[in-house]
Formats: C-alpha cells, structure tokens, sequence
C-alpha cells in the first residue's frame, strides 16, 4: 500500500471523512459541489457519528468523487488514538471489499496532527492478510491519499507510522507461520534478512550453545531434530558510552510440552508460541529502519520442545548460563528455562539500561487477566511506569502484578537452586517471573506475559487491524518507549 498527502482532494474513487455523535457536519476546508455536497448530508444524516458506523454514498461515474463515506467516531469526550486506529481500519477494510483501486481520506482540520499516525497505523495494519498457503491470493494494490497539511512534519509522521506498522505486519506475520515451515533455523534466517547493511547479527548453533553453557536452551531444545538457534541483534547507533537496552523474546517455534505432554485440545496454538521473539524481530526490523539515535539489543532464544527419546524429563537438574541450577519438574515450563540463559547473555554482555522481555509464558496469565491485558512484573518502578505510560499511548493494556519475596520463595527446590514450577497453579504467571528474576542481577528488568494477547483467542475483543491469528502485541508498545528515550 502506497500512502501520500495532498492539501486536497484530486481524483478518487472514495472519499472518506470522519464524524462526531451529534455533530451535523464533517470538519473539512474543502468546497464541493452541489452533487458531492449532497451525498455529504446525505450520509452524516445516516450516519449519526455513531462508533464505528460507516455509511457509503455512491455518486454518478463522471464524477472526481466516486463514493462518499462517513465514519462515526463517537462522542467527542470519549476520542482517542485507539478509536482513529480502529476506524480507520475499518474505512480500509471496507475499501479493500469494494475492490478499491485508491481512497482518501480527510483528516479532520480540527483534530492534532498526531492523528495522522493513528489513521496510517490502522489502515495499514488492518490491510494485511496472512495468505501464504492459500493457493488463491487476494492480491489488492491500493492507494491512500490522507488529506490533511503537506509539511515536512506530516509527511516524516506517516513515514514513520509506515515503518513501524511494518513492524508489527512483520511480526504477526512471521508469527502465524506453520510449525512445520517455522523452526529455530527459519527464525535465524529471518533475523539475518532484516540485518542486513543494518544490524550486526550473530546466530549461535546447538554445538557453540552447549560450549559456551547455555543448560536451558540446550536442555528444551535436545528432544527435537529441530537444533536450537539463540539470535542476537545489536542495532547501535546511539553514543558509544550509553548503555543499551536489551530486548529478549520466546520463541518456541512449536510448545507441544515435551515429556510432560500438553493435552491435545487446542495444542495447534502452540504455534505462537514464538510470538515474543517474532515481537522481538518486529521491533529489531523498526528501529533500525526508523534509524533510532540510540543502542538496542535484541536477544531470541529458540527451540522446538518436543518429547522423544533425546528430551529433557522431569528430574533433570540443568545449569542454567549464570551458573545457577534448576531442578525441571515440568517440562511444559520450558519458555523460563530459555529465557534465563538469553536475560543472564544480555546484562553479562551488554551490562545494559534495561532488560526487557516477552513471553506467551503462562497459561495462567489468561485465567488472571484473559486476553486483551498482558501481565507486567518488573524490579523497578520507573521502567514499570513508562512503560504503563506508552501502554496508554498505543492502547496496548497492560496490568502490573507483584513480585515480592513469598513468590520467590515458591520456587525452592530441594535439590537445586531453583526449581522450574510453584506451588500447584498458585500465582503460575509471578512464579514463572519469579524463575525469570533470579536470571538478572542488578539490571532494571521489565517482564512481559503476552500468552493472552499475541493471537486472537475466544474471548479476545475484535478489532480492525487484529483478524484471525498473531497481534504482533508489544511492537508498538516498545517502539513507543524506544522514540521517548531518544529525547
Ligand atoms: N507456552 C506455554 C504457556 C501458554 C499456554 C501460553 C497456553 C498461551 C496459552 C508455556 O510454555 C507453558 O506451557 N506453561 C505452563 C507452565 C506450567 C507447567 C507451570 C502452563 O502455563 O501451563
Ligand atoms: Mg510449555
Ligand atoms: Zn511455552
């Protein structure tokens, strides 16, 4: 999808403007003709400017305007970000339905210019369509023309809008790849694609894994013939004495529990289980192309975890890459176990700001806060608070959850220095934090659990620019926190 600006509206085959409940007309400069004026009322009259309501009026062929349509947005104390996002899904949706060749649409003079971001995010986002094993493609070229000031500011803002929601299309789409077409090797290969001429990547194999001692990755990745892989991406290009930031994301490319076997029911999911890398690997992909002044590192361990006759059991004691020992009890507690070898490389290598990473860790972070929230524990209140800040930027939710000495206590073993469960189901998602926190030693550390959120499940509120399948969740969410750090 091709997006431009323009001051005013030239040939095109759908007019789109926004409308406030209770408002009876549409905010725009610009001066129609009787016959597009006509259709104007015709569809505010409609449409009402109730949420999320679109209304099309078809005008005669001859016409610069072919169609005008109106979308509701809502009473004017309850407008935000989310809902331009939202609806301007929806105008796209609606476009490509139409067979649409091209559509405009007018930014509402009134409104600030930040907007604009919102209106590229969600007509992009929503555009794509994962198709790849479809053998009947829907392939639709369309254009957008925003109407709104063509300054340098507008136009450096959808730019970077684009850029960003190419992020999350990258790693949604990287996300609902099969099993069988995406293992640890296809990961790698992935990160070294988006690296290239601008990011250092280093992939290291099953051989320098098991060398340089990383017991947890070694471990969950051993019962499959699918080696595991750890990619790190250094994308560097703030001063050379400011610390990075480390992002680390799960990617099970397959979590069918190993020896401790999930059961069968919905086991298919499992397939996002990578989410947190792709997450990682989508927001690598941005800040690179946004050429962000400062330095961030993103780590993904990954492994298929499967049961067979090389798999690591319940009863194993393994060392994990910061010397400490973990005594498996479930071999379904997998995502930790790799976690904790790819958080102690990151500070040990990096001695970074901050640590932050991304799971589908718990299934017990659903039953805590279902699917539209991520869970968030961290060691530090300041991290914790931008990040709720940027959460409310993006409107991707997040909910914070304690983590205080009696959840670390839960996880003592016996035999070990740590075992890989809790007590029972108490509190599955702070105990899987729990395992996680004793991988870092003084770093800031922010803890994500995406297992509600990165796919759309039963319960999970629809929206435009999340169809079926990955969500690509925290790739905005990050990329916003990245941009504030640079000032
Ligand atoms: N990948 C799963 C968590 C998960 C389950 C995410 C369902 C999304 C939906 C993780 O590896 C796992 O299996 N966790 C176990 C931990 C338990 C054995 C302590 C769980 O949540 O049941
Ligand atoms: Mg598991
Ligand atoms: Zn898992």
């Amino acid at each position: 999808m091709n997006i431009t600006i323009e001051e005013s509206y030239k040939k095109t085959e759908m007019l789109c403007f926004f409308l406030e409940e209770n408002s009876i007309k549409i905010n725009s400069n610009q001066k129609f003709n009787l016959e597009i004026s006509n259709a104007v009322s015709q569809a505010v009259k409609d449409n009402g400017g109730k949420l999320g309501k679109i209304s099309l009026v078809n005008i005669s062929e001859k016409s610069l305007i072919q169609r005008i349509l109106i979308a509701g947005i809502g009473k004017k104390e309850n407008l935000s970000d989310e809902i331009f996002r939202e609806v301007s899904g929806r105008i796209a949706i609606k476009a490509k339905d139409l067979k649409l060749e091209n559509f405009s649409i007018q930014h509402p003079s009134n409104y600030p210019n930040e907007s604009i971001s919102k209106i590229v995010e969600g007509v992009k986002i929503s555009s794509y369509k994962f198709d790849k094993f479809k053998s009947k493609k829907e392939t639709s070229r369309i254009n957008l023309t925003i109407i709104a000031p063509k300054n340098k500011k507008n136009i450096e803002k959808i730019h970077q809008a684009e850029i960003i929601s190419e992020g999350v299309i990258f790693a949604k789409d990287i996300s609902n790849l099969p099993p069988n077409e995406c293992v640890p090797e296809t990961l790698a290969k992935f990160a070294s694609n988006i690296s290239k001429n601008k990011m250092k990547c280093k992939i290291f194999k099953k051989s320098e894994l098991k060398q340089k001692g990383f017991g947890g990755i070694t471990a969950v990745g051993q019962g499959s013939k699918n080696e595991p892989r750890l990619i790190i991406m250094e994308h560097l290009k703030g001063s050379k004495k400011d610390k990075p930031i480390v992002l680390v994301g799960k990617a099970v490319t397959f979590d069918t529990g190993g020896i401790s076997l999930k059961p069968g029911d919905k086991m298919d999911e499992m397939k996002f289980d990578k989410c947190g890398g792709c997450t990682v690997l989508g927001i690598m992909k941005a800040v690179s192309e946004l050429k962000l002044p400062i330095n961030v590192i993103g780590i993904v361990p990954s492994v298929e975890n499967m049961p067979g006759g090389e798999s690591y059991r319940p009863g194993d004691i393994i060392k994990l890459y910061n010397g400490k020992t973990a005594e498996i009890l479930n071999t379904d507690a997998e995502g930790r176990l790799i976690l904790a070898d790819a958080i102690a490389y990151g500070e040990k290598h990096y001695s970074p700001k901050a640590i932050i990473d991304f799971a589908t860790l718990t299934g017990a972070c659903i039953i805590a806060l279902g699917t539209n929230v991520a869970a968030v524990i961290s060691n530090n209140e300041d991290l914790t608070k931008k990040m709720i800040e940027s959460s409310k930027t993006t409107s991707e939710q997040i909910w914070e959850l304690p983590l205080n000495q009696d959840y670390m206590d839960m996880i003592n073993s016996d035999v070990a220095d740590m075992k890989n469960v809790g007590i029972g189901r108490a509190a599955g998602t702070i105990t899987a934090a729990a395992f996680l926190k004793n991988a870092v030693e003084k770093t800031p550390w922010l803890h994500l659990d995406i297992a509600g959120v990165a796919w759309t499940q039963i319960a999970t509120k629809e929206k435009s620019y999340n169809p079926k399948g990955a969500t690509g969740f925290g790739v905005r969410l990050v990329l916003d926190y990245l941009q504030k750090l640079k000032n």
